[in-house]
């Protein structure tokens, strides 16, 4: 029988503790029950499920996804059923499989976020923390989305406190902001910031002489962006000290999760690698584990930051 790592993987977010820091990424693991079909969602850390408005969203036409090299492009636009329906629809068979959960929400104005955090004021305490979506766009100033802006940022963390419980900044990587961005969210009493969203992108269909994606514009992820997104949450550490950072962006390896904790991420989340492998978010724990195992690392806390010497 193979011997388990005798490595202690628990992690703590501000208030929230987690057993182990590998995270599912908001919009990439579907509502988060889908999942059970492919590993255990209670063995990761937490499942954030695909960012919620407070009312029904359709997203963006078709089509939405597209493979490019070493990632995808994708303008979802956001689909989803809303608070309400989720919580009585989709949030039970998540909570059934023992999984923490992590709500994302996410709006066009300031006043939808808040409506959206106030329908969730109610919802199970294994709904541990809510992921402000900052990264979408701001409908009152059309040239940026929430997260570029400082003021916009401290805006919508401000009003996600009517859920009630620990709030998380998701950022945007398109701006060289950032780091003053995140400093923002903490002020506004974000227990942890989220680096990062996808990096702004496109694809031409060159037949049709066209965008590809019918919102014509869309987000890029997967291991395309890893060297992005780690410098990202290696400035942000630099600014933000001991405020905890979640690493998201091309994680598909182990080595990929350790590149975000050594650059100073507490946690990381898997989000493109788990539509090729359902299994990625449990491989790649698996894999931390032994590779702290084999180093003599006996608490994975230890690694956080190291890159910064
Ligand atoms: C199809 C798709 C849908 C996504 N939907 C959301 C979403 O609803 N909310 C959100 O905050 N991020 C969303 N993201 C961004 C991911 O959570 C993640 O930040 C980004 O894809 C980078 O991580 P990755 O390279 O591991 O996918 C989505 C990404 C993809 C590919």
């Amino acid at each position: 029988m193979a011997r388990r790592p005798a490595v202690d993987l628990s992690t703590r977010l501000g208030s929230v503790a987690l057993p182990n820091p590998v995270m599912t990424a908001s919009g990439t693991a579907g509502h988060g029950h889908e999942l059970a079909d492919h590993l255990d969602p209670a063995s990761l850390g937490a499942v954030v499920v695909k960012s919620l408005h407070a009312e029904p969203w359709d997203g963006n036409p078709a089509p939405r996804v597209h493979a490019t090299p070493a990632g995808m492009v994708n303008s979802v636009g956001l689909q989803g059923p809303g608070v309400e329906a989720w919580l009585e629809r989709d949030l039970p068979p998540l909570l059934a499989t023992g999984a923490r959960v992590v709500a994302s929400i996410w709006g066009r104005t300031v006043d939808e976020f808040a409506r959206a955090a106030e329908l969730l004021a109610d919802a199970p305490a294994e709904v541990v923390a809510v992921e402000v979506n900052a990264s979408c766009p701001n409908l009152e100033d059309r040239r940026a989305l929430f997260a570029h802006s400082t003021s916009a940022t401290t805006e919508v963390v401000d009003a996600a406190a009517a859920a009630g419980r620990p709030r998380w900044a998701k950022l945007s990587p398109n701006t060289p902001e950032l780091p003053d961005v995140a400093a923002a969210a903490a002020a506004a009493g974000a227990e942890a910031v989220t680096v990062a969203n996808t990096v702004l992108g496109m694809v031409v269909d060159v037949e049709a002489r066209r965008p590809l994606l019918g919102a014509q514009r869309g987000g890029l992820s997967g291991p395309a962006i890893r060297p992005v997104a780690v410098r990202a949450v290696f400035d942000a550490h630099e600014a933000l000290g001991d405020v905890p950072i979640i690493g998201v962006g091309g994680v598909a390896s182990a080595p990929d999760a350790l590149e975000f904790l050594m650059a100073g991420a507490t946690a990381v989340q898997v989000g493109t690698a788990t539509f090729s492998d359902p299994r990625a978010p449990a491989r790649i724990l698996r894999d931390l584990g032994r590779w702290c195992d084999r180093r003599g690392v006996s608490r994975i806390d230890e690694l956080i930051g190291v890159a910064h010497g």
